[in-house]
């Protein structure tokens, strides 16, 4: 006779409704499904005893190892799609393939007794892609071993894992045991996902790697701070699965990543649907933790879920991508944080930036309501995409800042990158939005007394100057502009813009007289020149004319948030000049309006005497904070005592009050906060902790010092921890 094939049915079943959100997100209530078992054809021949399932065994070391899923502080298995994990049932006696019946359910969602559920079945004929595959490795008495595949496009998320043994007599399903659990989640290692990734470096950048560098400052003085994604810690990945539960994500949509990540830059921001972040811009954080004072994710996540969803108090750009990440890591998404110098933020669907200045040549904030962000932040996740053109698969821009609504809500992308690039705004999600964030033009209008305006310059290169993101296994910064956009001016670029234009994009174009007869350009420079912070401004004039030429020079300082947002006013310069001349603005002129981070903006506007026409140009200062030293002691080994030292010297120049440091690191300790009431002027303040290693390899330790007076202090030290000597 013919060896009969073990049958191995696997069954996963999915509400088509998302899980409501229980006190503990984890708790499944498990009624009990009845499913009529349509391919029960096999003759059931008595058995003296009838078989019974004693034990599950998960094999949680291993399969993590093999699954690369042993980061993750938890103890259930965690397991990528599309990949087999060892599953061992052990029974009551030897199970006989030829007249046993095993099924083994995977069920996700909390089964309601409807027809809404979703069934996955090794043999289901109509959708193959969604087949999971389930063999017999090694049948022995003590043991039956599974090798069990996820289908490579399941959904992702916790499901709980029962075995029912099928007799004459009826059916007898295993308990519900927590322990049984299995995360699964997206695979960058497979393949036939959407979110495989060729290279393995990249693989363990992108979906490994639990620190990352944000960068900021400006395009001439680039600053950066270190961010803890702790996408591994303990807690986490509910969190992250608690967002989704939260935002009543349907559980069907969660093996798609373009819904995911949509739905996911909604509910990292807390506008419409009581998300993880609220933002605050202004300059008063006392209701909350200021932006610039958190170190990473997990302490925002934790107590966003701890509280059962009640927003987390405040963000700004870098900590919305900064949690972003982290989610998008923790699902298993290849995903980074990309920062975009000169960043437009437009208010009407225009690449157009508009600034108006009055008479005098001084910006009119009354009328100047799009603004340009010295940095912005946001996320990308590396995907195929089957709903566009497959060209535009790769990186997609997701971004949860909360700056315009799409479809409603506050959220952003994904959007493809390539396609931004191309200037395709036609595919989905918010194509346009983030096209104009890069390639906007500014462009100068002037306002006299009466109301009239009239556009005195355009300036095309000025957003979207650089756009940077942590390169691949270092700290260092990638350029990664040419992916958003071909070079200023090329023919490329050109087109390009035009296709943009073809496609609902409106575009200044000048017909102006005043902007084609201008006889004369205007550069601006404007540097720190010393500890102090005095900055000195060099603008130059070039005569282009043949004729004698005067300018009236107009130079606005101010200070400015971030966002490009005006804090204060603190100076006007008007000065007539005939080819170059060097301003010097000192600290002090500016110190008392400087709260949060020290940006200085400068804005020049010429008058030329003999034609009237006008000339502008602007230029930002960041200024450096003083450091955040990180010391580290000890023999950087697995199991020994370490110490770090965080050391501040106050060099502000004032003294410091309520001042915060936040401390962690990635695999090396959880973080700690210290307060301060006064930290004088001149002084010095060191902290020291001590932690142990658990595990080796290359780790972070970041700090961050926050106060009113002073904000954007961080440090960050890296360090390879050795394994641990065996003994002889
Ligand atoms: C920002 O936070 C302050 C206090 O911390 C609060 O008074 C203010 O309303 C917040 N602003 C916004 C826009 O939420
Ligand atoms: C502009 O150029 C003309 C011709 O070279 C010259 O006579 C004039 O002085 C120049 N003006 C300035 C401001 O340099």
């Amino acid at each position: 006779g013919e060896m009969m094939e073990p049958l191995v049915q696997m069954l996963a079943w999915v509400s088509a409704e998302g899980r409501l959100p229980k006190q503990n997100p984890r708790a499944f209530a498990l009624s009990v499904v009845s499913i009529e078992m349509e391919f029960l054809k096999k003759v059931f021949i008595p058995d003296a005893s009838t078989l019974r399932v004693i034990n599950l065994n998960m094999y949680e070391q291993t399969n993590k190892m093999a699954h690369r899923t042993n980061m993750y502080d938890y103890s259930n298995l965690i397991v990528r799609r599309g990949q087999e994990f060892t599953l061992g049932i052990v029974f009551n006696r030897l199970f006989n393939p030829q007249f046993d019946i095993v099924n083994i359910e995977f069920l996700i969602g909390e089964p309601l007794l409807s027809d809404l559920y979703l069934k996955y079945e090794t043999d289901s004929l109509n959708s193959v892609s969604s087949k999971w595959k389930g063999r017999v490795l090694r049948n022995q008495a003590a043991e039956t071993k599974m090798g069990i595949t996820p289908a490579a496009d399941c959904i992702v998320g916790l499901f709980s894992t029962y075995v029912t043994v099928i007799t004459s007599l009826g059916k007898v399903r295993t308990e519900r045991n927590p322990k049984t659990d299995i995360y699964i989640l997206f695979n960058a290692w497979n393949p036939s996902d959407m979110v495989f990734m060729a290279n393995e470096d990249d693989r363990t950048e992108y979906v490994l790697n639990s620190v990352g560098i944000i960068f900021n400052g400006t395009v001439s003085d680039k600053s950066s701070r270190p961010w803890n994604f702790g996408q591994f810690q303990q807690g986490v990945l509910d969190a992250c699965l608690f967002i989704l539960d939260f935002g009543k994500m349907p559980l069907e949509y969660r093996g798609d990543v373009v819904k995911v990540t949509r739905k996911a830059s909604a509910m990292i921001n807390s506008q419409d649907d009581n998300g993880v972040l609220v933002g605050n811009w202004s300059n008063d954080f006392s209701l909350g933790t200021a932006p610039t004072a958190w170190t990473g994710s997990a302490e925002i996540l934790l107590s966003y879920v701890s509280k059962g969803g009640v927003p987390i108090k405040y963000a700004q750009c870098w900590v919305y991508a900064g949690v972003f990440n982290t989610f998008l890591r923790c699902l298993g998404l290849p995903s980074r944080l990309i920062t975009n110098y000169f960043s437009a933020h437009d208010s009407l669907g225009s690449i157009e930036t508009d600034i108006v200045l009055d008479e005098d040549g001084q910006i009119d904030m009354n009328y100047t309501t799009d603004s340009i962000w010295n940095y912005h932040c946001w996320n990308e996740v590396f995907t195929k995409r089957p709903d566009i053109p497959p060209v535009f698969s790769g990186w997609q821009a997701v971004d949860a800042t909360p700056q315009e609504t799409s479809e409603g809500y506050y959220r952003c992308g994904p959007v493809s990158v390539a396609a931004v690039k191309e200037g395709e705004l036609r595919y989905e999600y918010d194509a346009s939005f983030v096209f104009a964030e890069v390639n906007s033009d500014v462009v100068f209008h002037k306002r006299d007394k009466y109301g009239n305006t009239e556009v005195v310059s355009v300036n095309t290169t000025y957003v979207g100057q650089l756009i940077l993101t942590k390169m691949v296994g270092s700290n260092e910064p990638e350029d990664i502009t040419h992916t958003y956009k071909y070079p200023e001016g090329s023919a490329e670029d050109k087109r390009s813009m035009r296709q943009a234009e073809r496609q609902g994009m409106r575009r200044y174009h000048s017909n102006s007289s005043s902007l084609l007869n201008v006889d004369m350009q205007m550069q601006m420079e404007a540097k720190q020149i010393n500890t102090a912070g005095d900055i000195s401004l060099t603008i130059i004039v070039s005569n282009l004319s043949n004729q004698v030429r005067t300018v009236n020079i107009t130079l606005t300082c101010k200070t400015d948030y971030y966002t490009g947002a005006t804090n204060q006013q603190f100076k006007l310069i008007t000065q007539d000049m005939t080819k170059q001349q060097v301003f010097t603005v000192t600290a002090n002129e500016y110190m008392e309006f400087i709260t949060g981070q020290p940006f200085l903006s400068f804005i020049a506007c010429g008058l030329i005497s003999e034609t009237g026409m006008s000339l502008t140009s602007m230029a930002v200062v960041h200024l450096n904070a003083p450091p955040l030293l990180i010391d580290l002691k000890g023999p950087s080994q697995v199991g020994m005592d370490m110490y770090v030292t965080v050391k501040f010297t106050n060099t502000a120049g004032y003294d410091l009050r309520d001042v915060t440091i936040r401390l962690e690191g990635s695999d090396l300790m959880l973080l700690k906060t210290k307060q301060y009431s006064n930290i004088r002027q001149g002084s010095t303040v060191k902290w020291t902790e001590s932690f142990t290693p658990q595990m080796p390899g290359s780790k972070m330790l970041m700090a961050c010092l926050d106060c009113a007076a002073l904000r954007n202090v961080c440090g960050q030290v890296d360090i390879v921890i050795q394994s641990k000597d065996y003994e002889d």
